[in-house]
């Protein structure tokens, strides 16, 4: 695999210092004493159970520290929080938009362990304050584009899928990783009807999950995740479209064959394994040229790999993508 370089960001686009150290103080506020953990003091009945604290107390000790912040959608305004925590896709709560924010409580992210398999040197199941120990977070401002043609701007906060694979040593056989989502039928409303055959279940090349851009995600918009949006962990990999950033990851297994996928089973006339964003490839019930920015009005013109054809077209060179959709 080539070296990878991020494309010089300009001035511009880099957070002002004033409001960064601002945004660090309301995280300061917010995660370490006040909203996440404030809940258990103000109630000794709902104290957090040692290993959340654990994770919740590793990610605030963390996010306290200086986080670097770099905007990879050029110019392009955030889209409103209320809107990124309103309207979801996470089918283990309903396949309403609205569902996620409604019923979201429910997910236990408490506990919450990572289990890393398959051909790994270092295989096992790992507390989600190891894994998230010695990452170095950032902020990350990617645009998300959904196979629905709809698209949106979001400030996630995470660190490299790859740092996290390289610390378990992928063997020579791992070609491609495959992701699970929580199975939890007992709070997961949606998981009582087979919408899908869950658990959710997305896989990515093994180059796609080693490139610098595909990120493991534990928050947004300077906080920790919402369980809308997939907590406490999730992937985000900003040129494909979004059903292939699975929320709430509990297992990681890399493998030597090609996967399938949820959404291939349900459908593999409608979507393929890649998925890379594509103006030039319709989905079978609608045009992919164009998007609807949430929040604005009006349509915008889609971008080939969503705006990242500089950083990852080289991943597909020579395969004809009308055919590897
Ligand atoms: N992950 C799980 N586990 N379940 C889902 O239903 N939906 C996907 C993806 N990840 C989904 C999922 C789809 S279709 C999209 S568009 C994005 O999550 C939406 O992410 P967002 O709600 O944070 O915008």
């Amino acid at each position: 695999m080539t070296r990878y370089h991020y494309p010089a960001i300009p001035e511009s686009e880099v957070t002002p210092r004033e409001l960064f150290e601002q945004r660090r103080r309301f995280l300061k506020g917010s995660l370490k004493s006040g909203a996440a953990l404030g809940v258990a003091a103000a109630m000794p009945g709902l104290l957090l159970s040692p290993t959340a604290r654990a994770w919740q107390e590793t990610l605030a000790d963390q996010l306290e520290g200086e986080l670097p912040s770099r905007s990879l959608a050029g110019e392009e305004a955030l889209t409103d929080k209320k809107d990124v925590t309103t309207y979801n896709n996470f089918y283990e709560f309903g396949t309403r938009k609205s569902d996620p924010e409604v019923y979201a409580h429910r997910l236990v992210t408490d506990p919450w362990s990572v289990s890393i398999e398959g051909e790994v040197e270092k295989p096992g199941s790992f507390a989600l304050e190891d894994i998230l120990a010695g990452q170095e977070l950032e902020e990350r401002i990617y645009r998300l584009r959904c196979v629905e043609a709809w698209s949106m701007v979001i400030p996630w906060i995470g660190f490299p899928l790859a740092e996290l694979l390289k610390r378990h040593g992928p063997t020579s056989r791992a070609k491609y990783v495959v992701f699970e989502s929580i199975l939890d039928p007992d709070n997961l409303r949606g998981q009582r009807r087979s919408i899908i055959d869950w658990p959710y279940r997305e896989a990515l090349r093994i180059d796609e999950a080693m490139h610098p851009l595909t990120l493991m995600a534990v928050g947004m918009y300077g906080e920790k995740m919402p369980n809308q949006n997939g907590a406490p962990i999730r992937l985000v990999v900003p040129w494909k479209y979004g059903f292939k950033s699975i929320k709430s990851v509990v297992r990681i297994r890399l493998v030597e064959e090609r996967p399938t996928t949820s959404w291939i089973e349900q459908n593999p006339d409608e979507y393929g394994f890649y998925a890379n964003v594509n103006p030039e490839v319709d989905h079978p019930r609608w045009s992919q040229g164009r998007e609807r920015r949430i929040g604005e009005s009006g349509r915008r013109e889609t971008l080939m790999f969503n705006g990242y054809a500089d950083e990852v077209a080289e991943l597909y060179a020579g395969m004809d993508l009308t055919r590897h959709f």
